[in-house]
């Protein structure tokens, strides 16, 4: 059902003039409203869902009371950002744009309308794109969802533009990017899944048969692999731009496992073989996190560019041992691989015996020591975890969910060896 729906929405993108890879919100051409111009309680600041109108109304209650979000903005002013102000030798935080373009809709000054604040964090604009010229129209009645699009609404509904609009603050763009010298001066290592943290934002609206007559639905093991998808892509497309190349003699490290450097000298990780390209004791690995799940992923549905996939991360490894232009170039080849893989993965149903398969197979790869770094180990529980609640067994497998999650939990104490170990556990009480 979801490959026909999807179909019909993709369709629909075209029929009104809509290019599939919308702009970001903040690079679209319309001007940003403020959430001031969104919040009115007769618009979407109701106190309660409203039970007669397609959309809940309540959206800004949510996003102001439960959503992280609408406090990103005032994040920059806590102990832990002027900490880490000070340490990047920034005057402020809260008016820094490498702060801002991820902490708040930091849009150019041309683009802010008058009740544009900077300091509302991130507000409904930073995702459903500027308002400028859909604000009227969108609550008028008869107006469609294609008539929002063509007006520059984000298409927050498709999968692989959802996955491209949070990964742009959740992993970063060629514009924006958690360095990790802003990781050294204190800032939190990124970890994203599409679906789960979808679903911990939390949501705002309903997917009930109203919606589903508005939009496409997207069940979560679809939303699932687009994020994985999009990471896989955002990754290699980062690996080539000039984030790769710090000034200095070292390369950008928040490319690399994190805890290929960040682990006791005492805990001894090296192994001659495994999944992974073989690399000489003491090498640093890039962070293949998704790669690698989405590997295991087309290995497990029989796709047949899981080979060269497993292949290109072997390469992309390799290539760290010789020169950037090999990094650039193995992973530009790889990056071709990728845009076939929607339709093929992303645009397809997976019946509960799909379900089951990529479960069993991500736990087999798990218990081989596929994941061996704690970043695709995070990946692989959160897929796990994933398709446990849309199999609704998650309840009769809560034990092995929470013996797995207590290994991933602390990422200073993982082991590989439980981790695998665990995952076997799993396997014998599916
Ligand atoms: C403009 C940048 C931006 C975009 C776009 C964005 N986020 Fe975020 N997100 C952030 C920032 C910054 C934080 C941290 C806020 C804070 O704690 O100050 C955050 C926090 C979160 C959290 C809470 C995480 C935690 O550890 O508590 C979730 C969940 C989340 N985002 C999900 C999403 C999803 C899903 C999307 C896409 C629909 C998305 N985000 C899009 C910037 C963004
Ligand atoms: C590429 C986007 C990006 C950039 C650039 C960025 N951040 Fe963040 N920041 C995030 C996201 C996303 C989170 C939430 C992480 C999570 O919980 O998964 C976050 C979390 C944080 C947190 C922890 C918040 C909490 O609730 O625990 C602080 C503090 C913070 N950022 C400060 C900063 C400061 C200061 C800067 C500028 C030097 C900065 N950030 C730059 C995306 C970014
Ligand atoms: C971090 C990103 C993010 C932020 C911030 C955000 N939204 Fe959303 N919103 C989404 C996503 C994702 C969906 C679900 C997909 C869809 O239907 O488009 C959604 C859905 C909605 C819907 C339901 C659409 C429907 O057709 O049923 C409304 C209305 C909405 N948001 C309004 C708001 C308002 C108002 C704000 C600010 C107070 C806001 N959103 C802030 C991401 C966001
Ligand atoms: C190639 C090795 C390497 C990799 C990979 C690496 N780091 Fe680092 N990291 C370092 C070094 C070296 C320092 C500086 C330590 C010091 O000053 O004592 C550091 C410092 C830090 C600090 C500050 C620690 C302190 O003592 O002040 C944090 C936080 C951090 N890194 C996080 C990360 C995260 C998150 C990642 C992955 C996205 C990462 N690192 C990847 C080598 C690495």
């Amino acid at each position: 059902m979801v490959c026909r729906k999807l179909v019909a929405a993709c369709c629909a993108l075209l029929l009104t003039g809509a290019v599939q890879a919308a702009p970001l919100p903040d690079s679209g051409t319309n001007v940003h409203e403020g959430v001031a111009s969104c919040s009115n309680s007769v618009c979407h600041g109701k106190k309660a869902p409203s039970s007669d109108a397609p959309v809940l109304l309540n959206e800004y209650t949510t996003w102001i009371d439960e959503d992280q979000h609408s406090q990103a903005y005032a994040t920059l002013k806590s102990e832990q950002s002027v900490r880490i102000a000070q340490n990047l030798g920034l005057p402020n935080a809260h008016t820094a744009d490498i702060c801002l373009d991820c902490h708040a809709d930091n849009v150019p000054k041309d683009k802010r309308g008058d009740r544009f604040h900077i300091n509302e964090g991130v507000g409904c604009e930073a995702c459903h794109g500027g308002g400028g010229r859909w604000l009227e129209s969108h609550a008028e009645k008869g107006t469609s969802h294609a008539d929002n699009l063509a007006k520059g609404m984000y298409p927050t509904e498709q999968p692989m533009e959802r996955a491209r609009l949070c990964l742009a603050c959740h992993l970063g763009t060629e514009r924006k990017f958690a360095t990790h010298e802003i990781m050294g001066a204190g800032h939190p290592r990124l970890a994203f899944e599409l679906e789960l943290y979808t679903v911990f934002q939390p949501r705002h609206y309903e997917t009930d048969a109203d919606y589903r007559k508005r939009k496409p639905f997207i069940p979560s093991v679809n939303m699932w692999l687009a994020g994985l998808l999009v990471s896989s892509e955002r990754t290699l497309e980062l690996l080539q731009e000039d984030w790769f190349t710090k000034r200095s003699l070292v390369p950008e490290l928040s490319f690399f496992q994190c805890h290929a450097c960040h682990h006791p000298l005492d805990d001894l990780r090296w192994q001659p073989e495994g999944g992974d390209a073989a690399l000489p004791p003491g090498s640093v690995r890039l962070n293949d996190a998704s790669l690698l799940v989405l590997q295991s992923v087309l290995e497990i549905l029989g796709n047949n560019t899981a080979g060269a996939i497993r292949k290109g991360i072997n390469k992309l490894h390799q290539s760290t041992m010789q020169d950037r232009a090999a990094v650039t170039a193995a992973a530009a080849e790889m990056e071709k691989l990728l845009p076939p893989l929607e339709q093929a993965v992303i645009d397809r149903d997976y019946g509960v015996e799909d379900m089951k398969k990529l479960r069993a197979g991500i736990l087999q790869a798990a218990a081989k020591q596929r994941y061996r770094h704690f970043t695709a180990a995070e990946q692989a529980y959160m897929a796990v975890e994933n398709l446990c609640i849309e199999l609704k067994d998650d309840k009769r497998l809560q034990a092995n969910l929470d013996e797995w999650f207590a290994i991933v939990e602390k990422e200073n104490e993982f082991n590989p060896q439980q981790f695998a170990a665990s995952a076997n556990r799993f396997l014998g009480a599916l």
